[in-house]
């Protein structure tokens, strides 16, 4: 039997590099060894956006044909939408229970989003509990992986505690998820930022042209020391050379550039060029899906359909399972 992996997003807008390397290609290369399930985030992506539902169902329709260009194959992988799957927000129900508030303020990740949406003072309820949703989500399908981004691993380690209470409490019940990080879980923003992402305004998208594309790499921070072409410049921690680490195949050239920009024998403009190509190219193919995907509305709508059917039969089989454990199956 194959083991479950399951991963999601936010759709809160159009996924970027960052996504890319942070766990979209670890998705495109488990989805043939593990039973894949992608969840599209929107209950959580509600949580701070609650006020503004427009942007959270246009962003549905993008992140699944962003999906769909990277090449997650919906004949492999179960996409699906969280709110479509009612099990989820009944189990984050019993998992409170299984965790407390000073346990989630702890959690490293809340806390760097509380302090960025100014939630310092008031924190929305369903905010808050956002952190035991996401076990909900993970548990759902009682998943054994969950590739993500680097920024996640706190949400998967209180995913373990939370279904380690409930085992201890009610019987074996739930896997202890792991996590799968990739080499380039965070990639930088085009600032500089340690973190590419969309609030940052630092991001670029998997859907941005090759005109778009060549303006935001022209205008990326490089050196902030190096002021002439011909000053010895730094190539770690450098974001071109990041990027170019992550998306150029031809290591030679990648190399050769390196060596010359530590010598101060090779201008940025250069750097940066080859850098386009380099992306151009790897985005051309991921393009191309998207516009295929684009004029077909209603085989994508299907394919969201169809998954999220699947998960919730995965789902409700896991909720009979908790309803037994918890001693609450009284009608069945
Ligand atoms: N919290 C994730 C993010 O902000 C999205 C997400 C929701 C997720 N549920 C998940 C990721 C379950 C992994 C597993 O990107």
């Amino acid at each position: 039997m194959k083991k479950r992996i399951l991963t999601g997003d936010r759709p809160t807008g159009k996924l970027h590099l960052g996504h890319y390397v942070g766990s979209l290609a670890n998705r495109i290369k488990l989805q043939d060894e593990y039973e894949t399930y992608i969840i599209i985030a929107d209950v959580q992506a509600l949580t701070d956006n609650f006020n503004n539902p427009e942007k959270i169902r246009a962003s549905l329709t993008e992140v699944a044909l962003d999906y769909l260009a990277v090449g997650i194959d919906p004949s492999k992988a179960t996409i699906f939408v969280q709110s479509m799957v009612p099990e989820i927000a009944e189990l984050t129900v019993f998992f409170m229970n299984m965790t407390t508030v000073a346990r989630v303020a702890q959690n490293p990740t809340v806390k760097n989003e509380m302090r960025e949406k100014g939630y310092d003072e008031e924190i929305p309820f369903g905010f808050f509990a956002y952190p035991v949703s996401q076990a909900a989500d993970i548990l759902c399908v009682n998943a054994h992986l969950v590739p993500a981004g680097a920024d996640q691993l706190p949400m998967i380690e209180q995913t373990r505690d939370i279904a380690r209470n409930f085992n201890r409490l009610y019987g074996e019940t739930f896997v202890e998820t792991e996590s799968l990080v990739s080499d380039f879980s965070r990639l930088p923003g085009l600032d500089g930022n340690a973190k590419m992402s969309k609030s940052l305004n630092n991001a670029i998208y998997l859907s941005d042209s090759s005109e778009i594309l060549r303006e935001k790499i022209m205008k990326m921070y490089t050196d902030p020391n190096r002021i002439h072409a011909t000053d010895p410049g730094t190539v770690e921690g450098n974001v071109a050379f990041v990027y170019h680490d992550a998306f150029n195949p031809n290591k030679d050239e990648v190399a050769d550039l390196k060596e010359r920009y530590q010598k101060g024998t090779v201008g940025d403009v250069e750097v940066k060029t080859k850098l386009f190509h380099a992306l151009d190219a790897f985005l051309a193919p991921i393009h191309e899906k998207r516009a295929f995907y684009e004029a077909r509305p209603d085989e994508v709508r299907q394919i969201l359909i169809d998954g999220t059917a699947r998960a919730r039969a995965k789902a409700a089989e896991t909720m009979e399972r908790v309803r037994h454990a918890m001693k609450i199956d009284y009608f069945k």
